[in-house]
Order: C-alpha cells, then sequence, then structure tokens
C-alpha cells in the first residue's frame, strides 16, 4: 500500500506523507528594521519539484481515502492555471490513480503550460463552458460525469473538503519543527479557499493550545467574508474549540479579484524577487507578502513583532 516517492527538494517522502520540515529564512528590510518587527518566511514551495506548497496536506488525506475506498479514478474542478490540477495530475502519475480534470470555460482555446503538463501527466481534461462549470456542485453534473467517465472519487475544486483540511492540521507541527524553538507571534498565509487556513488553526489549536500564534490569512477573492463562515463550520467540524482571536481574515488585499495582477503588484513581486531571491506568485504569495509589507508601513504591526509568512507555493502558474 505505501509506495516510493521520487525524492524531493528536502529529501524521498513515502506516500501520503506531507513534508515534515522547510527552511525558514528570515527577511531583511529597512522597514523591517525602522519598524522594529522581524519577518520570516517558511519556504514550503521548495519541498518537492511538484507536489510542493499547501498541495500535498491538502490532496494525501484525499487520495488516502480513495484508495480505501477502492478508487482508480480521481475527478476534480479547476481552471487553465489552477495549481491544484497541476498537483493532482502529477500525484496521479506518481501514486498510479487516472484522473480527471474539468475545466472550466476556454474551450478551443490552445492549453496553457498547466494543462499540458496535467495532460502529459496521464489526466484526463475535460473543458467545459463556464455556465455547465457554475453546475459542478450539483448532482445532475456529476452523475452525468459518472454515466460518460465511470466511477470516480471526487475532490471538490482547490481541494476544499474536510479531508483536505484535516490534512493541513500537520502544517503545525511542520512549522514548529522548522522554527527550532524560535517564537512567533503571528503566521500569514494566503486563502482562496480557506481550507489551508482553517487546517492550520485546528493544528496550532491542538499542539500548542491558547499559546498558539494567530493565524492570518490575506483572502485573495474580491468580497471573501463569506469564508469566514466556511472556516468556522470546518474548525467546528474539527471540534476546534473557539480560542478568542486565534485567527483573523483579512479581505482587503485583493488587489480587485482572484487572478488580477496590476502593473504595482507585478512591479512588487519582481522587486521582491531580485532583493530576497525568492520567486513568488501574482495570485496568491505576492498578494500575501505585499500586505505584510503594507500592514507594517500602516503601523498595524506591533514593534517587537515576530512574523512567519507561509510561501505555499503556485510557482507553476508564474
Ligand atoms: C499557491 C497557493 N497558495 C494558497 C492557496 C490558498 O489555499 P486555500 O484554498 O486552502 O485557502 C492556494 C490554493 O490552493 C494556492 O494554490
Amino acid at each position: 500500500m505505501f509506495l516510493r516517492l521520487e525524492p524531493g527538494v528536502c529529501g524521498a517522502m513515502t506516500a501520503f506523507e506531507p513534508p515534515q520540515i522547510a527552511s525558514v529564512v528570515q527577511l531583511a528590510e529597512p522597514l523591517f528594521l525602522v519598524q522594529g518587527v522581524s519577518v520570516y518566511m517558511l519556504r514550503l514551495e521548495q519541498t518537492d519539484t511538484v507536489l510542493s506548497g499547501n498541495k500535498p496536506f491538502k490532496l494525501f488525506p484525499n487520495l488516502e481515502m480513495a484508495r480505501l475506498t477502492g478508487h482508480t479514478t480521481v475527478l476534480s474542478f479547476g481552471g487553465a492555471w489552477s495549481n491544484h490540477i497541476h498537483a493532482l495530475a502529477e500525484a496521479g502519475r506518481r501514486f498510479g490513480f487516472k484522473t480527471i480534470g474539468v475545466i472550466r470555460g476556454d474551450d478551443g482555446m490552445p492549453l496553457t503550460q498547466t494543462l499540458t503538463f496535467a495532460q502529459n501527466c496521464g489526466m484526463t481534461l475535460l473543458r467545459v463552458s463556464r455556465e455547465d462549470y457554475r453546475r459542478r456542485h450539483t448532482s445532475e453534473l456529476i452523475d452525468s460525469l459518472r454515466h460518460n467517465h465511470g466511477d470516480f472519487y471526487l475532490i471538490p475544486e482547490g481541494g476544499a473538503n474536510l479531508l483536505g483540511v484535516a490534512g493541513c492540521r500537520k502544517l503545525a507541527p511542520l512549522i514548529q519543527r522548522s522554527l527550532e524553538g524560535r517564537h512567533v507571534d503571528d503566521v500569514v498565509l494566503a486563502c482562496g479557499t480557506g481550507t489551508t487556513l482553517a487546517g492550520l488553526v485546528s493544528g496550532l489549536h491542538q499542539s500548542m493550545g491558547s499559546a498558539m500564534p494567530h493565524v492570518r490569512g490575506i483572502a485573495v477573492l474580491k468580497g471573501a467574508g463569506f469564508l469566514k463562515t466556511d472556516i468556522k463550520i470546518w474548525l467546528e467540524r474539527l471540534d476546534t474549540p473557539y480560542v478568542a482571536d486565534s485567527w483573523t481574515l483579512e479581505t482587503d488585499y485583493h488587489w480587485g479579484g482572484y487572478g488580477r495582477c496590476p502593473p504595482a503588484l507585478m512591479q512588487f513581486m519582481r522587486d521582491f524577487e531580485c532583493k530576497h531571491g525568492i520567486a513568488l506568485d501574482p495570485v496568491y504569495t505576492a498578494k500575501m507578502v505585499s500586505a505584510v509589507f503594507q500592514r507594517i508601513e500602516q503601523g498595524l504591526v506591533e514593534p517587537g513583532k515576530q512574523i512567519l509568512l507561509i510561501h505555499t507555493g503556485g510557482l507553476q502558474g508564474r
């Protein structure tokens, strides 16, 4: 049942075991010195050549469940540049699952690099209209997919289900191990569906109780306030007791909405990459890092604070 994976950057991984440790670097910036804050980055994007960032945490428990329930095919949904589809295709190739990606819109357009990669991994791509894609939660669409393609294990768009959240709890011990005893006050990460944040809050609460750092999610979607309810529901379902003030979702740093990358954000990303030698992606991590810079500039971070940014990957989509 346990297969061996190809070695990743941080060494060999066994099947369905996400990375245990990642490197942490301190970011040196005049702004941070002036404001008296220390900022570190957890380099999850370096943990594997393809299955890096938050992806193994969300996908592996789902793949384990697929295997336990006797499924040989896994189906999921995503856009033409989806990090989730990219990672699922690679996971299918490594672990011996057939994969089907239901792709939003752009039928008739040439394949993006993401979709070309997925297809080369053996993923069957079903490009559907935006109208059909909107019906992805309906039993009607799922039944017709089963009718046409046989049975499959279904992973929702973005890996956003309870198993995905539960898998992200493993980020907590990884962070503690990687920090090697260093204290942090705030952990900051980009949020699309809130799955990763919910799992991280639950995991940190499990291991540290009320001594856990504050978790701050930077929503990359416009109007993402609704995610707070999703996150609360997931935390309840994982029996994570309410810890006052343990997490916040910031909804003002989306730069116009999901997938939007105005020139100023692009410039920020380039400058950051030049200065620190760390590549960011425009959809998630650049927004998260620039939000932290803005908050420090605006004096919203108290002097003396130690902040850990999580680099959740996504570089394939650049
Ligand atoms: C690179 C990257 N960072 C952050 C996220 C946000 O994760 P979540 O949807 O769990 O909030 C995603 C989406 O999975 C992602 O691809």
